[in-house]
């Protein structure tokens, strides 16, 4: 039987296993990954895959080169890990980890990795149509970029905020998909205006999220984005939590039901709130004019053990799906992962650190890398559970095991 110093010995080993791989650059613990992303890469040479996209002339992306120079900007923020799980990282906030203990962020990758995908091949679906509508736009398939922030204070300060937003909504627009802008608690106006800038230069056309700061703030922030052509705003309300140690100019707060309702009034915008974690805020957000829900803990960055986000949904959307558009987040990786989501009552799914290292890694090439890989396993495990839409997918492909 282990004792405890040895369990802690081995965890450390496995910790420092980890940092070494990353430090080793493509050490032995990437291999697998990279060579499966290699193999891929090259079947998408003969088989228009979207694992590998043209870069300069003559050459062409890869995943393992995007993720190589990733690592080599992230670390040691973030280790390029073969399985994105929150553990190698527990409790990195900032950074890229999950809060406390790292529970919530693991609980989001374990709570999916539970769910079973049923396998069905006899039926006459070989083109699935992953197209949805969403924000008054139809996007290419039912996968948004995250709002990720903080380019110093979490990713180590290797893109400029302006590259950093020009890589997220270059590479969504790339793969034919809408970005959500992120805003961080301390950003002076002067910073929330040069992301905008970004957004300008692209004509509009993204989500801005917008910190829970008081109300006149956010409504300010709000007439901004109607300006530059976003499409709808959101506040991510779970990032409420620093409100007791809020500082004088940087002031993020709960909101009553009252106050959510002012701000859907405040603006033709849809408006989307994300952070909703139970059945009774969802239908709130319903009531309050909201016209979407993030069903997020942050990516488990913000409130030590929460459920995972496949945990909770299907009673969220047993209350209000059809009612208010449903958008999880929480460590999707694959193309199977949106597809359980959804089936779990999701209308549409968002991404975080994946896209944060696909930008590091080759700007906004990188972002539509992963995203379009995303995609092609989407079609894939559409085709393999017989759903022919992402805008209906059926709870029947879930799998009791
Ligand atoms: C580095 C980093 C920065 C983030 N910054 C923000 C933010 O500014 N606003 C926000 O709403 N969510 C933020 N998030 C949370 C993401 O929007 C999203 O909820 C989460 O990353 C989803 O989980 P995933 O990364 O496992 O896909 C951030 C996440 C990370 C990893």
């Amino acid at each position: 039987m282990e004792t405890n110093n040895q369990k802690q010995t081995a965890n450390i080993d496995r910790r420092s296993f980890l940092l070494n791989a990353t430090a080793v650059g493509a050490g032995a613990v990437l291999a697998p990954l990279v060579a499966s992303a290699e193999a891929k890469a090259a079947e998408g040479a003969a088989g228009g895959d979207t694992h590998s996209v043209p870069a300069a002339a003559g050459s062409v992306l890869t995943m393992a080169e995007v993720l190589r120079v990733a690592r080599e900007k992230l670390y040691p923020r973030c280790r390029v890990c073969p399985e994105c799980n929150g553990v190698a990282c527990a409790g990195e906030v900032p950074g890229f980890g999950g809060i406390g203990s790292g529970a919530s962020f693991k609980n989001n990758y374990e709570s999916l990795a539970k769910v079973h995908l049923q396998m069905r091949t006899f039926h006459e679906i070989k083109k699935p149509d992953t197209a949805i509508s969403i924000f008054g736009e139809t996007v290419s398939f039912p996968v948004l970029s995250a709002a990720t922030g903080g380019v110093t204070y979490n990713m180590g300060g290797k893109m400029s905020e302006e590259d950093y937003v020009d890589a997220i909504i270059g590479g969504c627009r790339a793969a034919g998909t809408l970005p959500l802008i992120a805003d961080g608690i301390g950003d002076p106006m002067e910073v929330f205006q040069r992301r905008m800038n970004v957004v300008k230069q692209y004509g509009g056309k993204v989500v801005v999220l917008i910190k829970p700061k008081t109300q006149d703030e956010i409504i300010k922030r709000i007439h901004m984005v109607e300006e530059v052509g976003g499409v709808a705003f959101g506040i991510d309300i779970d990032s409420a939590g620093r409100a007791a140690r809020a500082v004088p100019g940087q002031t993020v707060e709960p909101k009553t039901p009252k106050q959510l309702a002012e701000l859907a009034k405040a603006t033709k915008l849809p408006f989307f709130i994300k952070g909703v974690m139970t059945a009774d805020e969802a239908q709130m957000a319903v009531d309050a004019g909201a016209k979407a829900i993030g069903v997020s803990n942050h990516g488990g960055r913000v409130l030590d053990h929460t459920p995972g986000v496949a945990q909770i949904l299907p009673a969220i959307a047993k209350k209000v799906k059809g009612k208010i558009t449903i958008i999880a987040d929480g460590a999707v990786r694959h193309g199977a992962d949106v597809l359980k989501l959804l089936a779990l009552g999701a209308d549409a799914t968002l991404v975080g650190r994946p896209l944060v290292r696909g930008a590091h890694g080759a700007g906004k090439d990188g972002v539509a890398l992963i995203l379009n890989g995303i995609r092609t396993e989407l079609v894939d495990s559409m085709v393999l559970t017989g759903t022919a839409r992402a805008r209906d997918v059926s709870a029947r492909i879930i799998a009791e095991v």
